[in-house]
């Protein structure tokens, strides 16, 4: 039996089961969760044979079945690379023009149909890791000016090398047209729609903070001028799939980076305007960057109202009239949930961590079956010390583990051949072997071999 998260009393779920509406596509989520984008890291990588890198396998099929039956208004697909030198992760999937073949098109469409057999809306995050870029992939990679991601240590990470400014006919040719080509290759696929990744440090979050970009130029400077990428990206996609046809496009977004100069609340708001006045159905609010992560309480203030985000989210909703708002981080019970959406923090609730090892929370908490989500051990709930790393490294294997049996199989119980950390035994048998694990990566690392995912298959408890 699961140990969850407790609740007392228990609370009333009904406002999470309203729908939502994207209001340039005219489209309605049916309800306000939303599965927010996990890199997987379960496609095939090999530097020297692109063609075969990044097409999504069975297992990655069998993940979003259970995603997409699990109750969520909407799934977001984990990060999609548009560029095959600017992964977010190897092992991602990955769209680009010159990668393009039948098999890979057929996988898509696969993921889109089985994430959408249920009623959701099938979203893809669409991802250029810019300076982000592992140094194992590409020494140079491209970002808004040539400031190097220093001092920033990861397990399993070499480096990340000094990036190339991009010129303002490289922003059309090498990023503004990958992120079109790729938009219009998941709408012809069955996809309801993309999310840009303009979060976490990634290349138009490079472009959205003044951390990283010092360009002088139309993209630099002002937040206007940071923030046009975004605008010029959302342009051009809608000139080949108009709002017509009811393909909906959204952005997830930093409320703030907790960095003296990085992107403030303020500058985050301006922009979050700007998005909505050209016609960005929604977007997700998140936080924090490589160099400070935000997946976890900065505040005490926050930590009882669970979102980590809540304050910076509040304020941003506030400049809102009509593009959802989904704010992710940290929500993990009914109150916590419904408190979000009734002090005006946001309309729809993005969950991370808590649906890799119940991929049907949403469903289980509209049926009033739970109030809560599984109290991981990793994230100090119950007043622990949070280990982010071992969290990341847990919630990867538990993506590997239920992509190992197909949804048909698990109907009655999507959690199965998931392991229950919160079980003793399981715990103890996972925490050695997962260090095993992250002494390897590094020792891998060093020698350029990329491993990405813990292939872990629990003994007990599942
Ligand atoms: C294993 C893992 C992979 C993630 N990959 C992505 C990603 O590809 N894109 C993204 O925007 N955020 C990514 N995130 C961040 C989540 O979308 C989310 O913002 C974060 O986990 C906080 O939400 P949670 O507290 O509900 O987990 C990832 C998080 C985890 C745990």
């Amino acid at each position: 039996m699961v140990k969850r998260i407790p609740v007392n009393p228990p609370a009333d779920p009904s406002i999470l089961g309203e729908k939502l509406y994207f209001p340039t596509a005219k489209r309605y989520a049916s309800n306000r969760f939303m599965k927010a984008a996990m890199t997987e890291k379960l496609c095939p990588y090999d530097k020297n044979n692109l063609q075969i890198t990044g097409i999504p396998p069975q297992r990655y099929i069998n993940l979003y079945s259970k995603w997409g039956h699990g109750g969520f208004g909407v799934v977001l697909t984990g990060n999609i690379a548009v560029d095959p030198y600017h992964v977010e992760a190897p092992g991602n999937p990955i769209i680009e023009k010159s990668l393009d073949s039948p098999s890979r098109r057929e996988a898509l469409r696969k993921v889109a149909e089985v994430t959408k057999a249920d009623g959701a809306l099938a979203i893809v995050q669409l991802t250029h890791a810019g300076r982000q870029t592992y140094i194992s992939v590409n020494e140079h990679p491209y970002s808004a000016s040539d400031v190097q991601l220093q001092g920033v240590k990861f397990v399993g990470v070499a480096g990340f090398g000094k990036p190339i400014p991009l010129t303002e006919e490289q922003v059309r040719t090498e990023i503004i047209d990958k992120f079109v080509y790729a938009a219009k290759y998941c709408y012809e696929a069955g996809f309801d729609g993309i999310q840009l990744h303009g979060a976490h440090g990634y290349l138009l979050a490079q472009f959205m903070s003044p951390t990283t970009n010092k360009r002088t130029d139309k993209y630099g400077g002002s937040a206007a001028n940071r923030a046009r990428i975004v605008l010029e990206i959302y342009d051009a996609i809608r000139a080949e799939i108009p709002a017509e046809t009811g393909f909906i496009i959204g952005i997830k977004m930093n409320s703030v980076e907790f960095q003296n100069e990085g992107l403030q609340t303020e500058d985050a708001t301006f922009m979050a305007k700007e998005y909505e006045k050209k016609g960005f159905d929604f977007i997700e609010i998140s936080g924090g960057t490589y160099e400070k992560f935000g997946f976890n309480h900065q505040k005490e203030s926050t930590r009882a109202r669970e979102a980590y985000f809540v304050e910076f989210s509040t304020d941003i909703k506030k400049a809102l009239s009509k593009t959802v708002l989904y704010l992710t981080g940290g929500l993990r019970t009914i109150p916590g949930m419904t408190n979000a959406i009734k002090d005006g923090a946001a309309d729809g609730i993005g969950l991370g961590r808590p649906v890799c090892d119940e991929p049907d929370l949403p469903k289980k908490i509209l049926q009033r079956d739970v109030q809560s989500s599984i109290a991981t051990p990793f994230e100090a709930v119950g007043g622990g010390e949070t280990d982010f790393a071992m969290g990341l490294v847990a919630a990867n294997s538990l993506i590997w583990q239920a992509g190992e049996v197909s949804y048909e199989k698990t109907k009655d119980n999507p959690s199965y051949g998931l392991m229950d950390l919160t079980d003793e035994e399981v715990y103890d048998a996972f925490l050695p072997a997962a260090k095993e694990f992250l002494v390897k990566l590094t020792e891998n690392a060093e020698k350029g071999i990329v491993i990405s995912v813990f292939e872990y298959k629990p003994e007990t408890g599942a």
